[in-house]
Parts: structure tokens; sequence; C-alpha cells
């Protein structure tokens, strides 16, 4: 066992879950103790536990069934610490300071924070702070831009990719055109992932605004073709006019929706073309169940290298992956920047080479 004065580390997971948490948690703290000697302290719910010091003992757990559990064991919230803060009520304290009394009461030495942008924004503000953080990257949407990869981004293109196979045999069945919904509010690339594999012929995303003309004529061309047609369509997907709009004016636009926007789609299609058409919202179910291999693995490889980046005191990185290799990256390089699809990513560019249709 080799020696580090990193002992005690607080792990807290925050934001959306995602498969693959877990494996990830089980990594860090089997490699941290065996290699190191540390022990852990959970904190419940996100950064709320951290706030509310609702933390526990680790070393008692069994880790040896984590590696392939959905969700995480930690329990997760979008609470962000640096949002408007406000002092408790109850202890006058302020989200910072409550954080600073949590790693006296447990004796933290640094802070382990499993999230995406929002997650991973907060833990550069506290690193900034003077606690020792650092990050890894969660999260189906795989919007992080200083990493190549995210875990439970794999695990949702396979549940997302059933989906669309699933409607497929449907579609044909009735000669419908279906729409399905997939996550990704602001960044498209699990639509387009789960697009491609999933043989769409037409993917709608949050970067590429739609002229519904043109997507009733292919759709109409598509379904002469073979007597339905499939749309994978980002829950974030927008049309042209959508897209002219400011900010504020399309949140409130969006809020006034009925329904997600796929329904708002399906109900474009059928008046655009005349083909019968249906929605079926993949929603929760891309977040859910176990981990693929795929997370697992990417999950645990991550695990254990925050460990020794723990025992090294090397704070204030995200564990990622650039080129391919477990990398340490500047927290701040995050700032809240989104990795969005553009049109030199190399899947949107297979995908126009397949012939699928982006609306624009
Ligand atoms: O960030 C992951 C994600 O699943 C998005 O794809 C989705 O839009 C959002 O979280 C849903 O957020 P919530 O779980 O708060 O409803």
């Amino acid at each position: 066992m080799k020696t580090s004065s990193i002992k005690t580390i607080g792990i807290l997971t925050s934001g959306g879950d995602a498969p693959g948490l877990n494996a990830a948690i089980r990594a860090l703290c089997i490699s941290g103790k065996n290699k190191y000697g540390m022990k852990f302290i959970g904190i419940r719910d996100g950064y709320r536990g951290l706030i509310d010091n609702d933390t526990f003992k680790m070393d008692k757990m069994d880790f040896s069934q984590m590696i392939s559990e959905g969700g995480t064991i930690l329990g997760t919230s979008r609470v962000k610490p640096f949002k408007n803060p406000k002092p408790d009520p109850k202890t006058g304290l302020f989200p910072v300071e409550a954080i600073k009394e949590t790693f006296k009461k447990n004796k933290l030495d640094a802070l382990v924070c499993l999230g995406g942008n929002g997650t991973n924004t907060t833990a550069s503000l506290l690193y900034d702070s003077g606690f020792n953080v650092i990050g890894l990257p969660k999260t189906i949407d795989n919007d992080i831009a200083v990493t190549e990869q995210t875990f439970g981004f794999h695990t949702a293109i396979d549940i997302a990719t059933e989906g669309i196979n699933a409607i497929r045999t449907t579609a044909r069945s009735h000669g419908r055109a279906m729409v399905v919904e997939i996550m990704g509010h602001k960044v498209g690339w699990l639509g387009l992932y789960a697009g491609v594999a999933g043989n769409a012929d037409i993917i709608l995303l949050p970067e590429i605004p739609y002229d519904i003309k043109k997507l009733g004529d292919f759709i109409k061309k598509r379904y002469d073709e073979q007597g339905y047609a499939i749309i994978a369509c980002s829950e974030g997907a927008v049309d042209i006019e959508e897209a002219k709009l400011g900010k504020k004016d399309f949140k409130r636009a969006r809020l006034e929706m009925p329904q997600s926007v796929a329904y708002r789609v399906a109900q474009e299609i059928e008046a655009e073309t005349g083909i019968e058409t249906r929605t079926s919202v993949l929603g929760y179910l891309q977040r859910g169940g176990s981990p693929s291999a795929y997370d697992i693995l990417l999950a645990t490889e991550l695990g254990t290298a925050a460990a020794d980046f723990l025992a090294n005191k090397d704070f204030g990185k995200l564990i990622g992956i650039t080129d391919g290799a477990i990398t340490g990256i500047p927290l701040c390089d995050i700032a809240d920047k989104l990795k969005t699809v553009t049109e030199d990513s190399a899947m949107l560019k297979t995908a126009r080479a397949l012939g699928i249709c982006f609306g624009d």
C-alpha cells in the first residue's frame, strides 16, 4: 500500500442520474482503499447533502454487486450552491460556509463530484473557493466540452436504439410515420448516435433547425419508397422559426407548449404530408436500468484513476478522456461550455453520407 496524506474523501453524485455512476463509485472506493488506505464518506443527494452535512461512512458497504447497478446509491439532486446563495434560516450560514462545516465535521481531505456540466462547474467554483475537489464526467447527453466521453452516454444509445427498432415494426405494420423523442434538451449527441444506430430516416437535433416543408417532402419520398418513416427527434429539436427567437422568448414558447416537441412535430408532419403520424417518447428509460459493459468499463477506469489523482493531490481536475486517453482536465475549462453537434462532427458527416435527413 502506498502512503497518501489524502485519507478521507467525500463522494457525491449530482444532476440527472445515469448508468455507470455506481460502477465509478465502486472503482474509486475499492482502488482508493486497496492502494492508499483511503476512507470514503457518502454524501446524499448531491450538493444538498454537502450543504446539510447529510453523510454516512461507506467503509462497511459491500461494493461487489454495485458494478452493474443503475442509478446512484448516494441519491442526487440539482441543487447548485453558487446559484442565488441565501443564508440558511436556521443556521444563518451561506451554502459555501455550510460546506466548510461539512468538511470539518467529516474531516474531509478532498471531495469527488460525479456529474455533468452543472455539477462540474460547481466543483470548479468549490475548487476556486479553496476546497480539494476532483470531478468525474457523468451524463447521458455526452455534452461536457472538455472530455470526449461521459459514462451513461453509451448505455442510453443502446436503449434509444432499441426503442427506435421497436417502433419501426409498428410503423411498418400500420404504414405510419413515427416520431421517437430522445433525451437531449440542448445538445443532440444522443439523438444523432441513436438515430444512426437505429437506422432512422430523419434525425431532428437542437443544433439543426428544421424546415417543415423540406421535412415533409423528404418524408413523402421515403414513405413512397418504403411505406413508413422513422423520425428520431431530440427533445430539444427546433424549427427554423423558433431558431430566430431570443432565449427568453424561446423559453416562454416552450413552457406554453402543451406537450413535448415530438408531439408537435408529429402534428406538423401529418398536416404537411397527410401521412398518419404517431409519437413515442422514450423519456427516462434512457437513464434507467443497468449500465452497458462499455459504460461499466469506462466508469471503472475513471473511478480508479480518480483515486490516483487524489493521492497525488492533483485537484481542480475533471478526470476525462482526451485523444482516447484518461486525462486530468482543469475544471475551470468546463465553465458551463456545452459540446454541441457541429457540421464537422464525424457522426453527422456519416449520417449525411447515408442520406439521413436533418430537416435542413
Ligand atoms: O441531463 C440529462 C437529462 O436526462 C437530459 O437529457 C434531460 O433533458 C434532463 O436530464 C431531464 O432532467 P430531469 O431529470 O431533471 O427531468
